[in-house]
């Protein structure tokens, strides 16, 4: 194989692709040690309420059975007497398992039972009897629509929706044009290949070595070690492998808790593993009720944008996410307002989930952008160029880069936009009716402070190491290719390490922050390594490098060269042996620019869709998509572009088909497995098509790249249900786009 020069930039294939491809990656749930027991969960099967009684008698007979913990006898923990909250734990107070006899959400924890093997635990558990007091639940959130208030979000950590500008109401009454129109979005759910799970090896020394999925290894050690009061010393979290997790992953979640705690207890190794069903009992993309008005003058120009929202939250956390605000980042508008409530239900506090926030308010946005083009008879491209801003008038600043006017521009001349016809079923294709639409995208793009340690040995090769994870993002390959592309070194002399809490501190990888964050770190911590290099060549008696600066010098090849004159050169291994080191070692914090704060950061995209609607079933298909993104420098254009296709594809499920539907009655939700819970499979996906526009950012982060995880699924909601507009002349204002709302 020969390495392109530059490794940045490459398509480079993932360098851990072969071992999950053949099974050598293992997973939180796959790690094997000799004793190890398995806890299988007993779940609630009411909503609110009380446990009154649990006979855990006839699961204890069982002979393999070691115990059954439940509120009564589970140990006293340091939880129950301090408040802690996780790094990504709403405000509120954190759900406890097994706390007491009180009953919260459907699906609620209520017993853990432990045996020999995982058959017999699971059948121990169907053994458990659970006795409850029923009390009445609230699980509709158009019935506690009223009680909605205002959360307190500078405790959540979030900028609260911005002031109001202007006098949107008075705009909105007096504008040429309106639109005010009502959109609801359900109840979603991950469903991550691999369900979550921890294997808790219980060391001969008491320490503990955890095996967990989670988007941070450090966040797991953390919560351990505060919950269970073992110093961190004792509490190794590791995960080198996770099998997608769209951010269920970034708080602990319950099986956490009851392994390590079955862990203790028994003074034995544990395994929990959630079942399918479970994997619906701990956290979901909350259901939202919007309100989207837009006032326009007869030439398009927006006078007025209200944008409200009300979503569900449970008894005991706020959670919140940023619903409202995307409006006044993405169009002109001097007469704004911006509202967000959250009302409380008796289920599982929400949990972020792929743009948690943008993915439902951008949907509700860019629909009502598009009602408001058609009102005006204008295009939905024209419309939006019209109203196009370089100022983000949330923050008043400017951004440190948007290339979404090219975004527009690439994506409608690949996707042939200008061939579309503007009246709704004006275009077909044998009995279907064909229908084109766009919506625009944005996410944030955020850097956090994270390090990363360097060591390179007198071999050659580089180990690079932090403690994020890869959830499928490509992390492992694109640190390893900053790193080698910093040093000069070929991809396969390079090893990046992660999933391990030992490693330097690094965030949770989510927020598509990761390869801002981590990736910074990466660079630095070469940069100093390659410093040290340049130092020893140049020392060197009669060396080629003695009168260059590092300006004048191309690290490449397992060399640095004069960039002048490449012939002359001095090896990395040789610069260190006559530096008379074996190894060298750095390690860096790298946090965001001062310069940064002057600036709005955020990703941008275009996206075009095609679908072909059955005129007499009623049934859609989404034929193709183009979405065309800014997000700074691409790293890697195949890791970059499977995130975009995952994140399309997703928006597909979110448009036509992913909805978890709730039985009021029962206040539980009933379609938890994967056969009723729809998502699209191979035969619902046609083709993809995605676009990097050119963006050169030198503010947003020293790699000058965005992240890419999460915008690839703004937007394409919107974009489809624009698509069926125009296809049909019907507008369905509430996800997904079912049969029976379309007929
Ligand atoms: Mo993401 S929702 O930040 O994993």
């Amino acid at each position: 194989m020969t390495t392109p020069l530059k490794p940045l930039g490459q398509p480079v294939s993932r360098v851990d692709g072969r071992a999950k491809v053949t099974g050598e990656a293992r997973y939180s749930g796959e790690f094997q040690v000799p004793g190890l027991v398995y806890g299988q969960v007993v779940s609630s099967t009411i909503a609110r309420g009380r446990i009154k009684s649990i006979d855990a008698s006839e699961a204890l007979r069982l002979p393999g059975v070691l115990q059954v913990f439940t509120h009564e006898n589970r140990p006293r923990q340091a939880w129950f007497d301090r408040k802690y909250r996780d790094d990504d734990a709403p405000s509120g107070s954190p759900f406890r398992p097994l706390h007491d006899e009180k009953i919260v959400y459907s699906g609620q924890p209520v017993a853990l039972v432990v045996a020999e093997t995982f058959e017999l635990a699971r059948y121990a558990a169907t053994l458990v009897s659970v006795e409850y007091d029923s009390h009445s639940h609230q699980t509709d959130l158009r019935s506690q629509r009223e009680k909605a208030y205002a959360p307190d979000q500078g405790k959540g950590g979030f900028e609260p929706p911005p002031k109001p500008r202007g006098h949107a109401d008075k705009a909105l009454k007096k504008a040429a044009v309106r639109i005010d129109a009502e959109y609801e979005t359900p109840v979603e759910h991950h469903n991550p290949m691999e369900p979550h799970a921890s294997t808790v090896i219980y060391e001969s020394n008491g320490s503990l070595t955890v095996y967990d999925k989670t988007q941070g290894v450090q966040n797991t050690q953390t919560y351990v070690s505060n919950v269970f009061d073992l110093p961190k010393e004792r509490v190794h979290v590791r995960s080198p492998f996770v099998g997608g997790a769209f951010g269920s992953g970034l708080r602990p979640q319950y099986q956490l808790f009851l392994a390590v705690m079955a862990a203790l207890e028994l003074k034995r190794s544990v395994r929990v593993t959630l079942s399918r069903e479970q994997m619906f009992t701990f956290g979901h993309r909350p259901t939202t009720l919007q309100r989207v008005a837009l006032g326009a003058a007869a030439d398009g120009a927006l006078e007025a944008i209200i944008h409200e929202a009300v979503s569900e939250t449970s008894r005991f956390e706020d959670y919140i996410e940023v619903v409202v605000n995307w409006a006044g980042m993405l169009y002109r508008c001097n007469n704004v307002r911006f509202d967000y409530k959250l009302a409380q239900l008796d289920c599982y506090t929400p949990v972020d989930m792929r743009a948690p926030g943008a993915a439902v308010g951008v949907y509700a946005l860019e629909c009502a952008m598009d009602e408001l083009a058609h009102q005006l008879g204008m295009d939905p491209v024209a419309l939006r160029l019209k109203n196009y801003t370089d100022r983000d008038q949330n923050k008043d600043k400017p951004f440190s880069s948007k290339e979404l006017r090219a975004c527009y521009e690439q994506g409608a001349e690949r996707f042939g936009w200008a061939r579309r016809s503007a009246a709704p079923r004006s275009m077909r294709d044998g009995h279907h009716l064909v229908g084109w639409g766009m919506a625009t995208g944005i996410w944030e793009a955020m850097q956090q402070p994270a390090s990363a340690k360097a060591v390179l040995g007198i071999d050659g090769k580089l180990t690079v190491s932090s403690a994020t994870s890869d959830i499928g993002t490509g992390t492992y390959t694109v640190m390893t290719q900053i790193a080698a592309d910093t040093l000069g070194l070929r991809i396969q002399d390079v090893t990046f390490q992660l999933g391990d809490s030992s490693l330097p501190m690094s965030p949770v990888e989510g927020g598509s922050w990761t390869v801002a964050s981590v990736g910074t770190a990466v660079k630095e911590v070469c940069e100093k390594i390659r410093d040290q290099l340049f130092k020893f060549a140049k020392k060197m008696k009669g060396s080629p490098l003695g009168k260059a600066s590092l300006e004048e010098v191309t690290f490449a090849d397992g060399k640095i060269r004069l960039t002048e004159e490449p012939s002359q050169a001095v090896s990395l291994v040789e610069a260190m042996r006559h530096g008379g080191v074996l190894s060298l070692e750095e390690k860096v914090l790298a946090t965001p620019s001062a310069k940064q704060q002057a600036y709005s950061r955020s990703t941008h995209s275009a996206v075009f869709a095609e679908v072909k609607v059955d005129e007499e079933l009623g049934t859609v298909r989404v034929s193709r998509v183009v979405s065309a993104i800014a997000g700074g420098r691409v790293l890697n254009p195949k890791t970059a572009r499977s995130q975009i296709i995952g994140g399309v594809v997703w928006g597909i499920g979110m448009a036509l088909e992913e909805e978890t539907v709730i039985d009021q009655k029962l206040g539980r939700f009933i379609n938890h497995n994967l056969g009723e819970y729809h998502i699209p499979v191979h035969a619902d996906v046609k083709g993809i098509d995605v676009i990097f526009v050119e963006e050169e950012d030198t503010i947003v982060n020293p790699l000058g790249a965005k992240g890419l995880g999460e915008i690839g699924i703004v937007g394409v909601a919107a974009a489809i249900s624009n698509a069926v507009f125009h296809a049909t002349g019907r507008r369905v204002r509430s996800l997904p786009i079912t049969l029976d709302k379309l007929l």
